[in-house]
């Protein structure tokens, strides 16, 4: 074991983050997407996490499904205490952590979901082969695996920046640059300009060392161990596991960003040999990180999103603006999504309610099928959020809010919040001691007196419609 790397985690100064991206409601959606058909639903499955430090993504997906089981594995003593803690706090009994080495751990159970984000690519390779190894042997028949890793060619130019900017930060003859990476790649971020190709890259990849700041870069660009791999000796790999290649785990990052839209009809053909497609992506795109899913190559598979796979889903608004469209029963479905707005319901509702709207005009099965058809478009864009369960926001703030017991023990522990969608939310400092006061005894009239004379600048009831849409309080 790379001492330098079980060292940075044992201090557990490691960032509490949850990731929107592991979420199991989408992760079902994107795994069905790929045609895994019997994927147990998130309601009734088994969960694990490997390297799930302090449990901050864990506990939110547990506290939501009570009546799946959830286990979290990770070396570090102090980030198990922690999260431990947390589940006590917040009375779920449905989780487990567990402290260990995962090079040696012993699974004891298959699980229907299994979470290895940002571990692959940072530790050592015998830990690598381990997390693979683990993959190929703890999946359901049915299950699924969530991988995050560093992919190359796209990764090649950072990984060539660190030592550079280290060796900056560290040289008194280059001081005028700034004494930290953080300062120096903001002065490389300056200085590159942007003028060329080259230098828009180098720019944007030192601006983002920025945005990560020294929480989260020492444990990410600079952590002891931050390798990269080709897509297609990752599936490789991956294969020679017993494992399958389904798809990403966000539906829209199949399609990644920046590609010419012809690119993808020309390389249509090669739909028949997925790993070289997706490896051509890669160079196209530049993409530097996958979160990819893989399931057992004898997993039983269907054609992807048919109409009857996209009914089980539920849906609502997604982040991204789509076009407009001329379809008359898209339109509707469109306009029913931005009424129940941030909600999402199931796509049984929805449909039933656009054709109401149509009327007489309704044919169920051409309008079915263009509305699915549409809504899986939409999704890979982003513009339409697919979930496996309807999940209902009462947007208006309550009179006593309330947050639940597993927001209360993080804010109280000044530990991030995390929304209904699993984001993880921010505040300024200190606005965590609102939060842990909302614990439905007090109104919020009484709580925005308290928040005035501790923080004038706050607008108190525009925070707390905010942390309504956000399905923070209840
Ligand atoms: C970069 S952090 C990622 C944490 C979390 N999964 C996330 O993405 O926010 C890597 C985690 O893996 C854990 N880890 C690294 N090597 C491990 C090993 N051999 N056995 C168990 N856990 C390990 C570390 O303690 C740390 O919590």
């Amino acid at each position: 074991m790379n001492d330098a790397v079980r060292e940075l985690y044992s201090e557990n100064r490691y960032p509490d983050l949850s990731h929107p991206v592991t979420d199991i409601s989408r992760l079902w959606v994107s795994a069905r997407a790929g045609g895994l058909e019997r994927l147990p639903e998130p309601a009734a499955c088994r969960v694990l996490e490997l390297g799930c430090a302090g449990g901050q993504n864990l506990l939110p997906l547990a506290a939501r499904y009570p009546k799946s089981e959830f286990t979290g594995l990770d070396y570090s003593d102090t980030a198990i205490r922690k999260a431990r803690q947390a589940s006590y706090e917040a009375g779920l009994h449905n989780i487990r952590f567990e402290a260990a080495d995962l090079e040696h751990w012993r699974p004891s159970h298959p699980c229907d979901f299994l979470i290895a984000h940002g571990v692959f690519s940072w530790v050592p390779d015998e830990v690598k082969t381990r997390v693979l190894d683990l993959c190929g042997q703890v999946l359901s028949d049915n299950g699924v695996a969530c991988i995050s890793y560093n992919t190359l060619p796209g990764w090649s130019l950072r990984s060539g920046l660190v030592p550079l900017v280290k060796a900056l930060a560290n040289n008194p003859a280059a001081a005028g640059l700034g004494d930290s990476v953080e300062s120096v790649a903001a002065s490389l971020a300056d200085m590159a300009g942007g003028g060329t190709a080259h230098a828009a890259n180098v720019q944007a990849i030192c601006r983002d060392m920025v945005k990560k700041g020294p929480t989260v870069l020492p444990f990410d660009d600079f952590a002891p161990v931050c390798d990269a791999v080709y897509f297609a000796q990752f599936a490789s790999w991956a294969g020679e596991r017993g494992l399958r290649y389904l798809g990403e785990a966000r539906l829209q990052d199949n399609l990644p960003d920046g590609i010419s839209p012809h690119a993808f009809d020309r390389l249509a053909p090669l739909a028949t040999d997925p790993i070289l497609l997706q490896q051509t992506l890669d160079l196209l795109s530049g993409r530097t990180h996958r979160n990819s899913l893989f399931c057992r190559v004898d997993a039983m598979l269907e054609d992807g999103m048919t109409t009857g796979v996209v009914m089980n889903f539920a849906a609502g608004r997604g982040l991204v603006e789509l076009p407009p469209v001329e379809s008359r029963v898209v339109g509707l479905f469109r306009q029913l999504l931005e009424e129940i707005a941030p909600s999402c319901l199931a796509m049984q509702e929805l449909v039933e309610r656009t054709a109401d709207r149509l009327g007489a005009g309704w044919e169920p099965s051409r309008h079915g099928r263009e509305l699915t058809g549409w809504i899986y478009q939409a999704a890979r864009l982003g513009g339409i959020e697919l979930r496996s369960e309807p999940l209902e926001i009462r947007s208006h703030s309550m009179a006593a809010p309330r947050l639940s017991a597993l927001n209360l023990h993080f804010a109280a522990a000044g530990r991030p919040v995390v929304d209904a969608r699993h984001f993880p939310c921010r505040f300024p400092d200190g606005h965590e001691r609102l939060l842990a006061a909302m614990n439905g005894s007090r109104a919020a009239d009484e709580l925005a007196e308290h928040a005035r004379a501790e923080f004038p600048e706050l607008d108190f009831h525009r925070w707390l419609a905010h942390l309504a849409e956000r399905g923070i309080v209840e």
